[in-house]
This record gives structure tokens, sequence and C-alpha cells, in this order.
């Protein structure tokens, strides 16, 4: 065992949103603040820090309820961390989700300009994020929570999105999602893919080696170990219409089903087109052993079962040929789903809002989320497909090719099927950082020395 291998997260100071997967089913709940008095956000700070859950073996009835806590730059600027600190967080996170927009591909609907309020304005300062298994426990945590921020006074609750799993853990457009994580060094939390080697710490947590052999670290030290940046990003998907366009391109119920799987990667099951290419297998898409089992360059590497520009494939090519190396471009995804299930088979919009709040974890915005984002999921030219893109969540002009024999298929002119309904940056820091913002002038002190 190499000495990176015996790498030991502290668990017990990094918060279990981070590394601990969500339970299934669940329920979750978001409520962003914004801090209108320094004193207080900093009371807030280490009121939360009692309420926190880390992701150290957590034992009792509440063991699968977490409760995170995250700040946005601004955040960190209303609590009064001072200039050299905030100048060591990344350059993407000091920008904001809503300065980003170009390069994520939020224009049209999608603009910020656009967004539900107060997402992605200056005025969200922290998210705090609850999971449980079922309603009761969520109200438990909820309730802890609460009487951390009411009667409060400089402290609003400005936002708030519940969420809810929908049957056999799939999102709404119909397909089982929350299947494929990575395994990260030293965590002994397992990831589902067996042909993938654990990555570096560093790459999902400040503080550790990464990929690249580099250590993320902030000024003072201790902020920003065994934190991690989150990205969130409520996105409202449009079931009707990509019923409707699967409707409209197959010829009956068999050729919508397979179009959607070459779409996704997965046929809606979750079973992988890579390990059943023909038709789907239920057992296989609900068994965790063998969901995520599987690669691309052996037996498919033009994409005649996985084609390149599909959802999964674009998002984590594993060791397909593609410009650059996959490793470096791993995330962690926590998305649950919010809004009503719109019935099987109805093929109207009912104007209701239903979507997924995706949330991201990783330790680098830039070659992580924003790389997916922009290289892979919204152009082609890593896969050699100029200027196809993602059919599933792409944004702008969506072209998407299906490889076949004799002769490839094109579909363009895809409509939007996802639209950014808003979003934010945060940094989620480790337990013991909580409690340096809470105790900033001493922290301050502890800078010094
Ligand atoms: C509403 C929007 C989205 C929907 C409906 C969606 C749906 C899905 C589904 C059904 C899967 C397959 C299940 C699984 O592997 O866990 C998946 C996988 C994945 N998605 Fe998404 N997704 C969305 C947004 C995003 C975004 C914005 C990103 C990143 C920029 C992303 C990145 C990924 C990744 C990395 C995987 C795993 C791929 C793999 O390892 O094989 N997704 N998504």
């Amino acid at each position: 065992m190499s000495e990176e291998n015996n790498v030991k997260l502290e668990l017990d100071d990094i918060q279990s949103g981070v590394l601990r997967p969500r339970p299934t089913p669940y329920v979750a709940t978001y409520v962003a603040f914004r801090i209108d008095d320094r004193k207080a956000g900093r009371e807030l700070m280490d009121r939360f820090s009692q309420v926190v859950t880390s992701a150290a073996n957590p034992n009792g009835p509440l063991a699968d309820t977490s409760v995170s806590v995250a700040l946005t730059y601004q955040g960190l600027k209303a609590l009064g961390v001072p200039q050299e600190s905030l100048d060591s967080f990344a350059w993407e996170f000091r920008q904001g989700m809503t300065a980003r927009a170009k390069e994520l591909g939020d224009s049209g609907e999608s603009d910020p300009e656009n967004w539900e309020q107060p997402l992605g304005t200056p005025e969200v300062h922290v998210v705090l994020v609850a999971v449980s298994p079922d309603k009761d426990r969520l109200e438990v945590a909820l309730d802890r929570a609460r009487k951390t921020y009411q009667e409060l006074p400089g402290i609003e609750a400005i936002w708030r999105q519940d969420c809810h799993a929908l049957p056999d853990e799939k999102e709404p457009f119909g397909f089982r999602d929350g299947i494929s994580h990575p395994a990260i060094e030293g965590s002994g939390i397992p990831g589902s893919n067996p042909r993938e080697q654990p990555l570096k710490a560093g790459e999902f947590v400040l503080g550790y080696t990464d990929e690249m052999g580099g250590v993320q670290k902030t000024v003072p030290e201790i902020l920003g170990r065994n934190g991690t940046y989150v990205v969130f990003r409520k996105l409202h998907q449009r079931v009707a219409e990509f019923r409707r366009f699967l409707k409209a391109q197959s010829n009956g119920p068999e050729g919508e089903e397979l179009l959607a799987a070459k779409m996704m990667g997965r046929w809606r099951s979750g079973a992988p087109l890579a390990l059943c290419p023909f038709h789907d297998d239920p057992e296989l898409g609900a068994d965790p052993s063998r969901n995520n089992d599987f690669l691309y360059e052996g037996d498919d590497s033009v994409g005649l079962k996985t084609p390149g520009g599909s959802h999964i494939r674009r998002t984590n090519p594993r060791d397909a040929a593609v410009a650059g190396f996959a490793r470096i471009h791993r995330m962690i995804r926590r998305g649950t789903a919010y809004g009503p299930t719109l019935p099987e088979g109805v093929l109207e919009d009912d104007g209701a809002d239903r979507g997924l709040m995706f949330a991201f974890v990783g330790a680098n915005l830039g070659r992580q989320f924003e790389f997916v984002q922009s290289q892979w999921v919204n152009d082609g030219v890593f896969f050699g497909a100029g200027d196809d893109r993602d059919p599933i969540i792409g944004s702008g002009d969506i072209n998407f090719t299906l490889p076949h024999r004799p002769v490839r298929k094109r579909l363009r002119g895809i409509p939007r099927f996802v639209v950014t309904r808003g979003g934010e940056y945060c940094f989620m820091p480790g337990l013991r950082a909580l409690r340096w913002l809470a105790d900033l002038d001493a922290g301050l002190e502890m800078k010094k020395r």
C-alpha cells in the first residue's frame, strides 16, 4: 500500500454532506439566510457548529439525517473575514455563480436576470441543507436548526426549497439517479464503480493531496482545512417537452425508450447501455453491485452502445479516449428532486415547477464543475463531435449524434429540456472552521501566532 493510500480523512471535522451519500428514499430542505448583522452572523456560526453533522460514523436515531451549512463569498464577507483570507479562496468562488453565467451556459431563459429571487444575488450568505430518510426525522433536524436562527435579530431566512425522492429513486424525467459515485481515498466510503481507482482525497476536501500532487490551503490554514466547495443549482425540468420530443422522434414506445436511453447512456431503470445495449434490464438497473461496473474503451470506443454524446459518457468518460485526463474532472453529486411528478403519459405541461436541486461537491470549481459544464456538457470537441451538446442538460443549439452502422444518425435542434432557475457557489467549512468563523476575533489572533 502506498503512503497516499494510508491517508486518513479527519471525518469528525468534515461535514457529512461532503462525503456521505444521501439516504434512499429521502426528503430534504434547503434554507438560505442573509446576515444583516456581523455579530449575529458569528453567533449563527457558533450555533450551527452544534447542529451540523460530521462525516464520522454516526449512531443513533438521527444517524441518516444530516444537516450541512455552506457560505457564499458574500457570506464570508458579511462575517468580516479579513481580505487576506478572502483572497485565498478559489477565484471562481469569489466571482460567484452569476458572474460565471457565460461559462456555464446560463443564457436566455437561464440568464441570472430570470432567476428565482433571491438566488444569485449578493443577499444569499448562508445555505443550510437538511436531508433525512423521512419527514418526521427531517422535522426534528429542522426544528433543532430553526432554534438556532429564530429570534436571532440580524439573521433573515430568505428562501426555502423542499425536496423529496420520487418513486424508484428516479429524477423527474423518469431515470434512476444517484448511481455513480467516485471512491475517495481515506474516507472508508466505497465508490460505486469497482473499476475506478479511489481518487485522492484532495480532489474533494481542502488540505489534502489531490490527483495533481497539489494541496489547497487557505489563509489561515484552519479556515479551509476539511472544507470544500459546493455548487447548488436549481434546475427546472421540462418533462412534458422531453416526452413530446421522444414521441416525435421515434416509431412507438420501444423506439422512445431506446432514444431516451441513448441520450442518457442508461435505460430509465438505471441499467447501463454499456452492459445491455439492446433492451432494458430492470434487475441490472436496480443492482448496485453491477449497475456501475463498466468502462467504455474496450469494446465501445466508437460509441455504438453508449454514444459519446450521451449524458453519462460526457460527464464521466471513464476510460474513453478524450482530450484530457478524466480523473481530474470527477465530481461528487448530491441531487435531490423537487416538485410534483407529472403523471405518466401526460404530454402537456401543467405549469408546475419540477426539477432537480443539483449539488456538486469538490475541491476545484474550475477544473471539476465548471470544466464539465462548459467543455463536456456544452461542447463536443473533446471527443471529436464538434458542436454537439449534452442532449439532456445542454444549452444553446443542441445537436446529438447517434453512432450507428452503416450510417450514424444526427438529431439537430433539440429543445432545451433543463432551465437554470438559480444557484450559488458556496464553501462548506469543516466543523473547526465553523467555530473559527464564530470566534473571528480570537481566530485572527490565532492567525498572527
Ligand atoms: C436536471 C438536470 C440533470 C438530470 C436530470 C441528470 C440526470 C442524471 C442521471 C439520470 C444520471 C445517471 C445516474 C447516475 O449515474 O447516478 C446522471 C449521471 C451523472 N450526471 Fe447528471 N443530471 C443532471 C444534471 C447534471 C449536471 C448539471 C451535471 C454536471 C455538470 C451532471 C453530471 C453527472 C455526472 C458526473 C453523472 C455520473 C456519470 C457517470 O459516472 O457515469 N448532471 N445524471
